[in-house]
């Protein structure tokens, strides 16, 4: 029984995981390289909207969450979901929110 509980907590600790470490690292280059190159390199807008912490301010975490995840028809955005897991993402929206200094 011990075990099983073990077990149960090493993968409900695995199913809300923040990315590894080197992930975390891989997807904070993806974000100045591939997302930069519409959103500019600082994020400041370009092609696609500024993300700074200011323009998202106003924005739902779900909102952006699923723009992210799936793009916006119509638009240059495309979707990411090929590319990242639903908790990359949503640390991804965190990074946008708190960036890195
Ligand atoms: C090919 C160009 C392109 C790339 C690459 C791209 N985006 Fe976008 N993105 C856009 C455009 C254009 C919009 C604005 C869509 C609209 O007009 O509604 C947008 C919108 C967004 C929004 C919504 C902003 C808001 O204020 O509603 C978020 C969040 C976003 N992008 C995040 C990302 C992230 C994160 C990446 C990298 C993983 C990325 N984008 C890569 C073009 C791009």
């Amino acid at each position: 029984m011990k075990k099983l509980l073990f077990l149960l907590f090493i993968y409900s600790s695995c199913l809300a995981a923040e990315p590894s470490l080197a992930r975390q690292t891989e997807l904070q280059n993806l974000l100045k390289n591939d997302c930069g190159a519409c959103h500019g390199l600082l994020l400041q807008g370009g092609l696609g909207s500024p993300l700074q912490p200011k323009d998202l301010a106003q924005k739902s975490d779900e909102f952006l969450i699923d723009t992210i995840t799936n793009g916006r028809k119509g638009t240059a955005m495309p979707p990411w979901k090929p590319f990242m897991t639903q908790d990359e993402i949503t640390w991804l929206v965190s990074l946008l929110r708190n960036p890195i200094k």
